[in-house]
């Protein structure tokens, strides 16, 4: 498998938790290299955007505003097979069916706070990536 890149956000619980150094090592120790990053506030609008995709969903407004409740870490991470890498490290949505050593049973709170988002295939990362940065702030 080729070297991909995928996107990452460490969402506000994690943040307010002071959890982003040890969710990048995380990351690093599964073979992730970080090759852009940026710490933001999320507007609504932008939240909004971002989950589209669940906007018919029952939780969609709880979800809006938990992810501009705080600030958020926005990533690049790159390395072989990177999509399916970072979402086994991530762990399961829901952390209370996460596996030992994931991001997600060491750090989130439930379904909704969860910790850590990723894409789930190599077209959208690209997609959101591009939500987020610009070219030429990426570099591997
Ligand atoms: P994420 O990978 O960021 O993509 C969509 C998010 O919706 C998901 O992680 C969860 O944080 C959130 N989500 C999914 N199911 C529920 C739910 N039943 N209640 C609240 N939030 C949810």
């Amino acid at each position: 498998m080729a070297v991909q890149c995928t996107f990452s956000i460490i969402k506000p619980d994690a943040t307010i938790g002071n959890n982003t150094g040890a969710i990048n090592a995380i990351f690093e120790k599964a073979g992730l290299r970080i090759v852009a990053q940026k710490r933001i506030q999320m507007s609504q609008a932008q939240a909004e955007t971002f989950y589209a995709v669940h906007s018919e969903r029952p939780f969609f407004g709880e979800l809006v505003e938990f992810m501009i409740s705080a600030p958020v870490v926005v990533q690049v991470l790159e390395g072989e097979n990177a999509v399916l890498a970072h979402r086994e490290v991530m762990g399961a949505t829901n952390p209370a069916e996460a596996a030992d050593g994931t991001v997600r049973k060491e750090f989130a709170k439930s379904i909704g706070e969860n910790s850590v988002h990723g894409s789930d295939s190599e077209e959208n990362a690209a997609l959101e990536i591009a939500q987020f940065f610009s070219g030429n702030e990426i570099v591997g």
